[in-house]
C-alpha cells in the first residue's frame, strides 16, 4: 500500500440539518478526507500515472506547476512518494496553509503577482512556463489542457457516486476551476442514467464562466479570464444544465453554516457549492437525491474564511453572519452558545490559576 493508493473511495455524507427532510436527500462527497486533503489528488495521481506510462515523467524529473494550492498537495505528496522534485507557482490568493503543505512535502513555492494576465511574464503560467525551459527533465501536468484530468472524474468520481446512490442521484452540484471535476463527474452521471443527472455548476459571482468578470475572494473555483479562447479545454460546457453565481459572503456562509450545523469543515468554493445546492433544494422533493462535491477541507482557510478578522477585513463580516442568521431561522438551528468565561468559578477562569488567557 502505497499513499497514493489511498485516493478517492470517499464516502457520501448526508446533510441533516441544513437542509429539511421532507426535500430532497443531500448527500456530500468527502473529498476533504483525500490525502492531500481535496478532490485534486485524483487529477494528481491521474496524470502522474500516464506521464509515467508515456515516459515523460522519468527518475531525476522535477514536478513544474501553476496552482491554486491542492493540484500542487496531490502533487507533492506523489512527488514525495515517488522520489521526483517539484516546484510550484501560486498567485497571492493561494492561502498560507496550502503553501505551508507544499513546502512540508518538500518542494519549491514561488509567488506570482495576481493582477496581471496570462500572458505577462509575471504570471504563474509565464513563470511555470519559463521554468519547464530552464529545469532539466522537467515536467507539467497542464492541469487546464490535460484530458486526463476529467478522465480522472469519469472513472473514478462518477463511478463511485452512482453505485454509493444506488442509481438514485438526480442532481449533481460541483464546481468549475479547470473544469475537470463538473466536467468528468456529469459526463459519467449522464452517460449512465440515460442524461437523467442534471449538472449544476457553482460558480464564484465574477467568475467569467456565469457573468461579468469581477473580482471575487473565492479560491480554485471560477475563471478570471472573459476570453473564451483562454478557457481551459478540460472544461466540457455542454455537460453543464446550469450555473449558479454565488456571491462570496453567501460561499462563505454556507461554509461557516456546514462546519457549526453539520460537523463539516469546508472549503470556500463547497460554501459555494452548498449555498447553490440551497436554492436547488426548494424546487426538488424527496423523490431527489442531490450530491455536491466540496473540493477541499477548511483547514486551508481557517487564516481566511474562518478567521473574523480577515472576513472584516474584507468587509464581509456583518453579511456573513446576517445569511448565517437567516438560514438558522428558517432550519430553527440554535447558534453554538460561547461559554461565558467571566461568570465562571475564579479557578478556572482564563488568566487565573493554572489557565492561560484566551488571546
Ligand atoms: C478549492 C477549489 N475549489 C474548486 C476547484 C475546481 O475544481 P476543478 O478544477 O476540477 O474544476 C479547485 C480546483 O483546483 C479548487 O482548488
Amino acid at each position: 500500500m502505497s499513499i497514493s493508493e489511498l485516493i478517492g473511495a470517499t464516502p457520501l455524507v448526508p446533510l441533516r440539518r441544513l437542509f429539511p427532510a421532507d426535500g430532497p436527500r443531500v448527500l456530500v462527497k468527502a473529498e476533504f478526507l483525500n490525502p492531500g486533503g481535496s478532490v485534486k489528488d485524483r487529477i494528481a495521481r491521474e496524470m502522474v500515472d500516464a506521464a509515467e506510462a508515456a515516459g515523460e515523467l522519468v527518475p531525476g524529473s522535477t514536478i513544474v506547476e501553476a496552482t491554486s494550492g491542492n493540484t500542487g498537495a496531490g502533487l507533492a505528496l506523489i512527488a514525495a512518494e515517488r522520489g521526483y522534485d517539484a516546484v510550484f507557482v501560486c498567485g497571492p490568493k493561494v492561502s498560507d496553509e496550502k503553501v505551508g503543505v507544499l513546502r512540508a512535502h518538500g518542494a519549491t513555492v514561488i509567488r506570482s503577482r495576481g493582477d496581471v494576465a496570462p500572458e505577462h511574464p509575471s504570471s504563474s503560467r509565464s513563470i511555470a512556463e519559463r521554468l519547464l525551459e530552464v529545469i532539466p527533465a522537467a515536467w507539467s501536468s497542464q492541469q487546464y489542457d490535460n484530458p486526463h484530468n476529467p478522465a480522472a472524474h469519469r472513472r473514478t468520481t462518477g463511478p463511485e457516486i452512482w453505485e454509493q446512490t444506488g442509481g438514485a442521484i438526480t442532481h449533481l452540484v460541483a464546481n468549475v476551476g479547470t473544469g475537470g471535476t463538473i466536467s468528468g463527474t456529469g459526463a459519467h452521471l449522464k452517460e449512465v442514467s440515460g442524461g437523467a443527472v442534471t449538472v449544476i455548476g457553482a460558480d464564484p459571482a465574477g467568475s467569467a464562466y456565469s457573468g461579468e468578470v469581477e473580482p471575487f475572494l473565492v479560491e480554485g473555483a471560477g475563471r478570471i479570464y472573459a476570453d473564451r479562447a483562454l478557457w481551459p479545454s478540460t472544461y466540457d460546457e455542454s455537460v453543464v444544465d446550469h450555473l449558479e453565481a454565488v456571491a462570496d459572503a453567501e460561499s462563505f456562509a454556507w461554509a461557516h453554516l456546514a462546519a457549526r450545523h453539520e460537523g463539516l469543515l469546508l472549503g470556500g468554493s463547497a460554501g459555494t457549492a452548498l449555498a447553490a445546492a440551497s436554492r436547488w433544494a426548494p424546487r426538488l422533493t424527496a423523490e431527489h437525491t442531490l450530491v455536491v462535491i466540496p473540493a477541499d477541507s477548511g483547514r486551508s482557510y481557517l487564516s481566511k474564511v474562518y478567521d473574523d478578522a480577515w472576513l472584516a477585513g474584507q468587509g464581509l463580516r456583518d453579511e456573513v453572519e446576517r445569511i448565517i442568521g437567516v438560514v438558522r431561522e428558517r432550519r430553527g438551528l440554535r447558534a453554538p452558545a460561547a461559554l461565558p468565561l467571566d461568570a465562571l468559578p475564579e479557578d478556572v477562569r482564563p488568566g487565573a490559576g493554572a489557565l492561560q488567557p484566551t488571546a
